[in-house]
């Protein structure tokens, strides 16, 4: 399963690339605000962290627009920006409609906003790259994440769709976990819950019991 991360700042971006080789980034209209930068300047240097690499960087379009032509000619001009670009469209009948204008041009897209498996079927249908549920958002309302991603893994194994599952809003480790063994192609979360699904208080625990027996052995 690829890690992505899912954020918009630089430093995030670095720190992540730097240090768990990031196999791709996910963007959002909130990540780019808590960037403190322009939507254009914001995005321009997240394409320059990932020149040069096959990484893919999902920018969402402007969510006001509804309009499918709108929604692609916008996408068009965000995929001329970076080759690493995938654009992210929400679920919706004129999005789905766009995702289909957006891949028979080659470009890749990302349906975002995915809380249901005829939803992530429509998309897989009009030829989405990525497919994001998402399961914070799920289990906040008291659905079962789980579930839901293994039935969507399935429709899209069943029907040998193409389209990439990434298993979105990741709120802990066993998400990630759950995500996993469900069959994300994927997972995106932030900075934080991947450090903290590194963590647990038993390696702690163990490394002060070996620190301990360290301390009390002979060296020479
Ligand atoms: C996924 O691509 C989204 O950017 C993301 O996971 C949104 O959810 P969140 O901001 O609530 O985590």
């Amino acid at each position: 399963m690829k890690l992505f991360l899912d954020s918009a700042i630089t430093d995030e971006i670095k720190q992540g690339l730097e240090y768990w080789d990031l196999d791709g980034l996910t963007t959002n209209p909130k990540h780019i605000k808590n960037s403190g930068k322009p939507f254009l300047k914001a995005i321009e240097e997240i394409a320059e962290l990932f020149a040069g690499t096959e990484k893919p960087v999902s920018v969402e379009v402007n969510p006001h627009i509804t309009d499918w032509n709108q929604i692609v000619e916008e996408g068009v001009k965000l995929a001329k920006m970076s080759p690493n670009f995938v654009i992210k469209v929400g679920a919706s009948e004129e999005g789905f409609k766009a995702i289909r204008e957006l891949s028979q041009q080659g470009i890749r897209t990302n349906a975002t906003l995915i809380f249901s498996v005829a939803q992530a079927w429509h998309a897989a249908r009009a030829g989405a790259s990525f497919i994001s549920p998402f399961l914070g958002w799920k289990e906040t309302y008291g659905d079962s994440a789980t579930t839901f991603l293994i039935e969507v893994a399935e429709m899209l194994e069943r029907h040998e769709y193409k389209s990439e599952i990434i298993a979105a809003a990741i709120r802990n480790g066993r998400q990630i976990a759950d995500a996993a063994i469900a069959g994300a192609h994927c997972v995106t979360a932030g900075l934080t819950v991947y450090q903290e699904s590194m963590q647990n208080p038993y390696t702690v625990h163990g490394e002060k019991v070996f620190q301990s027996a360290w301390d009390a052995t002979p060296h020479e």
